[in-house]
C-alpha cells in the first residue's frame, strides 16, 4: 500500500523509539529542577517579527531557514527556530524586567529549512534552559555546569565543551575593526561567503569550515585584546568558577554561534559520535530584542538537541530504553469467559496492573503466543471450565508456573510482588 510520505527533514517517533525520549525528558526535568527551575510552554508559532529582531535579520537561521506564513487575518506568523526568542518574549511580561530573576526550562519541537542530513532536521527538539534576569559570571558558569550534570544523567561520555567570550556589545566596534583590518589583507583569499561576511557579519567569518579561510583565520591575533577589561574579567571569572565545580573546557577563541544575541560567554557542546553535525548543545549570555520594547530582556542559557542527544547515545552503545512490557496479557475462551475477562482488566488497571486483553475470539494457542510477542510477565487464562469452578489460571510466562486463583486480592498480590 502505498504510504503517505513526509516533510523531508520530519519524523515519527514511534512507541519503541518513545521511551529513549521520555526518558531524556524525565532526566533533564530531574535535573533542572535541582537547580530551581520550572517549565515554561510558551507557542509554537510567534509574530515573524519576534524572530527577526530577536535572533538578527543577518543571521542564517532568519535570512535562510524560518518556516513563514502569513495567517487569514493577514499576520505574518513563524514556527519558532529556536526557544530563546519566545521564552525572552514571554518573561518580558514579568517582573523579571525590574531585575527579578527567573529560571525555566522548555522541551519542544523546533523548526529550521536546513538541509536535512543525519542529525540535521527540519523539524527537530530542543531541551533549553533560560536564566533570565542575573547578570553574572556565576550565572553563566551554573549554566554551563548544569548542563554538564544533564549530560551525565543520560548517560552521555566524551563530550567536549567549547566556550569563548563575545565581549560586550559595546566591545564589538574595536574588535570588528581588528577584525576587518586583518581579513581586508587576505580578501582575494577568502570564499565568496566569507567575503560578503566582511561586511555583513564579519565573525561569521570565524567559524567558516572552508579549509582556505581556516589557515587565514588560524593566523588571527587574539580579538579579545579589543575587549574592555571588564568584559575580559567577567569570562576570567566564568573560567575561574567552572574550575572550582570540576568542569573541564576547552577556550575556543573562534567559537561565535550563529545567532546575532549573544555578548560575553558562548559554549558550544561536541562529541565525536555524531559525525558533521557535531553539536549536541548550545548556548551562552544574550541580550534579546523584543519588539516593542525598549529594553533587552537579559539571561543566560542553552538547548541541546535530543535526536542528537539520542543519536550519541546509541554511539556509545548506552543500553536502549524501550517501553515497559504489559504485566498481564489475558486469555479468554468462549463468550461468558470473555465478558468477565473484561472486568477482570478493568479491575487490574484500576489495582495499577498494566493489561492487556485479547479482544477477539482466537485459539489458546494463538492467544498465548501473543501474550509473549508482548513480553507479557503472566497470562491470566479463563475458559468455560474456569467459569464454572469460579476460578482464574495465572501462568507465569517466564517460568511456566502456574497457579489457581478464586480471589482477586491474592492474584494482584502475587503480580505486584514478582514486580520487586
Ligand atoms: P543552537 O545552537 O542553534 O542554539 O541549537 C541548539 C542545539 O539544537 C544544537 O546544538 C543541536 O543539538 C540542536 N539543533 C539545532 N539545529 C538542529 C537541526 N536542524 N536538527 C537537529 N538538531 C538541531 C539555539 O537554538 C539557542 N536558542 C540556544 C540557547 C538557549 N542559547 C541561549 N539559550
Amino acid at each position: 500500500m502505498p504510504g503517505i510520505s513526509l516533510p523531508p527533514g520530519t519524523s515519527d517517533i514511534f512507541p519503541e523509539e518513545s521511551a529513549e525520549w521520555e526518558f531524556i525528558e524525565k532526566k533533564s526535568s530531574e535535573v533542572f529542577e535541582l537547580y530551581g527551575y520550572g517549565e515554561l510552554r510558551t507557542p509554537i508559532m510567534e509574530f515573524t517579527e519576534l524572530f527577526q529582531r530577536g535572533i538578527g535579520g543577518d543571521t542564517d537561521v532568519v535570512k535562510k531557514e524560518m518556516y513563514t506564513f502569513q495567517d487569514k487575518g493577514g499576520r505574518s506568523l513563524t514556527l519558532r527556530p529556536e526557544g530563546t526568542a519566545g521564552v525572552m518574549r514571554a518573561l518580558a511580561g514579568t517582573d523579571v524586567m525590574n531585575g527579578s530573576e527567573k529560571r525555566v526550562y522548555y522541551i519542544g519541537p523546533m523548526f529550521r529549512g536546513e538541509r536535512p542530513a543525519a542529525g540535521r532536521k527540519r523539524q527537530f527538539h530542543q531541551i533549553g534552559v533560560e536564566n533570565a534576569g542575573t547578570v553574572s559570571p556565576a550565572a553563566d558558569a551554573e549554566s554551563i555546569a548544569m548542563l554538564m550534570h544533564f549530560l551525565e544523567a543520560v548517560e552521555i561520555t566524551g563530550a567536549k565543551l567549547l566556550i569563548n567570550t563575545r565581549g560586550s556589545f559595546d566591545d564589538r566596534k574595536p574588535a570588528e575593526e581588528l577584525l576587518r583590518n586583518f581579513f581586508s589583507n587576505h580578501i582575494e583569499s577568502l570564499c565568496s561567503d566569507c567575503k560578503e561576511r566582511i561586511d555583513r557579519n564579519i565573525w561569521r567569518i570565524l567559524d567558516c569550515k572552508n579549509p582556505v579561510c581556516s589557515s587565514i583565520i588560524e593566523e588571527l591575533p587574539d580579538v579579545t585584546e579589543a575587549f574592555s577589561k571588564e568584559s575580559r574579567d567577567y569570562f576570567k571569572q566564568v573560567c575561574s568558577i567552572l574550575d572550582v565545580l570540576n568542569v573541564e573546557y576547552e577556550v575556543a577563541p573562534r567559537l561565535v554561534r550563529g545567532l546575532d544575541y549573544y555578548a560575553h560567554t558562548v559554549f558550544e557542546l561536541t562529541h565525536t559520535g555524531l559525525g558533521a553535525q557535531n553539536a549536541i548543545a548550545g548556548g551562552g549570555r544574550y541580550e534579546v530584542n523584543i519588539p516593542g520594547m525598549k529594553k533587552s530582556v537579559k539571561g543566560v542559557g542553552f538547548a541541546a538537541g535530543i535526536e542528537r542527544l539520542i543519536m550519541v547515545r546509541e554511539a556509545l552503545k548506552v543500553p536502549e530504553r524501550t517501553p515497559e512490557p504489559p504485566e498481564v496479557f489475558i486469555v479468554s475462551l468462549g463468550n461468558d469467559a470473555f465478558m468477565k475477562n473484561m472486568k477482570t482488566a478493568d479491575d487490574l488497571r484500576k489495582a495499577g496492573i498494566s493489561c492487556i486483553a485479547e479482544l477477539e475470539t482466537k485459539s489458546m494457542k494463538a492467544q498465548l503466543r501473543a501474550a509473549n510477542r508482548n513480553k507479557a510477565s503472566f497470562a491470566l487464562i479463563r475458559g468455560e471450565n474456569e467459569l464454572e469452578k469460579g476460578i482464574i489460571v495465572c501462568r507465569n510466562l517466564q517460568t511456566g508456573d502456574q497457579f489457581e486463583f478464586e480471589d482477586f486480592t491474592s492474584l494482584v498480590d502475587i503480580i505486584k510482588q514478582s514486580e520487586n
